[in-house]
């Protein structure tokens, strides 16, 4: 895949030292942390489920599903070396390394290298940085692991039309988003006719409010 945004780049060691991990996946640690994880739980996640956490980073909402799940249980993929490595770092403060997290760097979103099924898959602030293409090639990634009821959830800023070429300033956020240049905004039809393309079926989740206003979404297996 080629460069298409700035989670290409690798955190240096003094902005490693410096704690700018955090801030590197959107800051608000806390809040975006555990709204996630209360939202998944909301949705039906148990400790005995698989949960795969799309472009995971430095596991702002992974720490709290380690919490949860059962060891073994979690699975995390991420474009970023040096972002999975300082979840890696974040786990150990926790003291959660014993709950066995599973963490990939990958570029092609290629979650079957897990070799598991999952019930719940999440992208939180994913495709915000994801050209559509891109989010295509996920979908189709993301089908084949999805047991045949599961679900995977993923943020998206809305457009109220597609090709929406200008910029829209989103708010609460204060977050401008642009057509072709991340962060990104699609329509809700845009993103329906990259599901169909793959054998997916979506659906816009009304009751999720986001700091920023993303928008939830929630992709399951056509009938
Ligand atoms: C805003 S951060 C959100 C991270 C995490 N989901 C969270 O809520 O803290 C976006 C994440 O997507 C990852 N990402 C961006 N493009 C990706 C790609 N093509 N494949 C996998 N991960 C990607 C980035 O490295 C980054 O960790």
């Amino acid at each position: 895949m080629e460069e298409v945004n700035s989670y290409w780049r690798q955190l240096s060691a003094d902005e490693i030292a410096a704690g700018q991990h955090r801030e590197m996946v959107g800051g608000m640690w806390e809040e975006i942390g555990h709204l996630q994880f209360d939202f998944l739980k909301q949705q039906g996640l148990l400790p005995e489920h698989r949960l795969l956490d799309v472009g995971c980073g430095c596991l702002r909402g992974g720490i709290h599903f380690l919490r949860l799940l059962n060891k073994g249980n979690y699975y995390g993929l991420d474009i970023n070396s040096s972002l999975i490595a300082t979840g890696k770092m974040e786990l150990t403060s926790a003291g959660l390394l014993d709950k066995n997290p599973n963490l990939l760097v990958n570029d092609k979103f290629e979650f079957s290298k897990f070799g598991v099924k999952f019930d719940f898959a999440l992208g939180l602030s994913v495709f915000t940085h994801l050209f559509m293409n891109h989010i295509a090639r996920c979908l189709v990634e993301v089908k084949k692991v999805l047991q045949p009821d599961g679900r995977f959830y993923a943020t998206f800023f809305q457009a109220p039309y597609p090709a929406h070429l200008t910029p829209i300033l989103h708010q609460p956020g204060d977050v401008t988003t642009n057509y072709d240049s991340d962060p990104f905004h699609y329509s809700y039809e845009e993103v329906q006719a990259l599901a169909e393309n793959v054998g997916l079926v979506t659906e816009l989740i009304w009751d999720w409010q986001h700091p920023r206003s993303q928008k939830m979404l929630c992709f399951k297996n056509a009938a």
